[in-house]
């Protein structure tokens, strides 16, 4: 039997890269896509036959000609979708370039994908799994994220709608919201938000990490695991759901 092909857009990134990795070490077949040059992420990982294609999510033309009716990718059983970029500030000074670049991104992109996916599941029916990076701060906002969470909030509602719509060929669609992980985006973050508050970067990094009952920042192989987990063949009763990866409440 052919091991299970994952794409793992955004997968130079921080956190994509380690899901990679993971996919890899359970014996999967890991396509990175990024915008970003993909290719020392892919000679690190273990086993054979993982590849890295140049794909920027603004392209709806790219999304089809790599993931739609007749991928230029090849046939996948699994796509996560960890691009991703963040913004922070209050509503009263919203810069609206970023906020274009964010939903861009963090949104029509993964939209994009979407389609693409639905378009290759009408060609090509079979068990499929999508997973969708979306975060705590799709579930609940706070002052100074709203670009991010608008993004992320809509990330969901789109995610529910596509798992509805892909249902009827046996695929599915769930997404992941991490809280704060232990990552470069997490400390450029703290360190945006330092410079607002006159806290500075390493006060507000701990208490982001005493924001929960964990009193810890989450490790981004903590996250990897629950994507392999739904990427793979193991969670096939799942589809439309949301799966925190955080601490309980303090
Ligand atoms: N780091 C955190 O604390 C955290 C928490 C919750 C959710 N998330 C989400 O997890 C995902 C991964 O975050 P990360 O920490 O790895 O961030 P990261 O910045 O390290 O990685 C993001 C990746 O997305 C790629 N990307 C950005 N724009 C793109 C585009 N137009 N086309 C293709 N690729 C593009 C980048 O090149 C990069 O490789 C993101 O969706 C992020 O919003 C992160």
């Amino acid at each position: 039997m052919s091991a299970r092909h994952v794409v793992v857009v955004g997968g130079a990134g921080a956190i994509g890269a380690v899901v990679a990795t993971v996919l890899a070490e359970q014996g999967m077949q890991v396509t990175v896509a990024d915008r970003a040059d993909a290719s020392e992420v892919v000679r690190g990982l273990p086993g054979r036959g993982h590849v890295s294609i140049p794909f920027d999510v603004t392209s709806i033309d790219d999304a089809l000609a790599w993931f739609g009716p007749e991928p230029r990718a090849g046939r996948y059983d699994a796509l996560v979708f960890a691009a991703g970029v963040n913004y922070t500030g209050p509503v009263a000074t919203t810069d609206w370039t970023q906020w274009k670049r964010v939903l861009d991104v963090n949104l029509r992109g993964a939209a994009h994908v979407g389609q693409a996916v639905s378009r290759n599941l009408a060609a090509d029916p079979r068990e499929c799994s999508i997973v969708y990076f979306s975060s705590t701060a799709g579930r609940r906002g706070e002052g100074g994220a709203s670009v991010y969470a608008a993004s992320k909030f809509g990330l969901i509602g789109f995610m529910e709608c596509h798992a509805s719509e892909i249902a009827r060929y046996g695929a599915r669609a769930n997404a992941v919201c991490p809280g704060n992980i232990d990552s470069p985006m997490l400390r450029a973050l703290a360190q945006q938000v330092g410079e607002r508050t006159g806290q500075g970067t390493e006060a507000t990094l701990a208490e982001f990490a005493g924001s929960t009952a964990f009193d810890r920042l989450i490790a981004i192989r903590e996250v990897a695991q629950v994507v392999a987990f739904l990427a793979g063949p193991a969670s096939t009763g799942m589809s439309g759901q949301s799966v925190v990866i955080d601490g309980p409440p303090r």
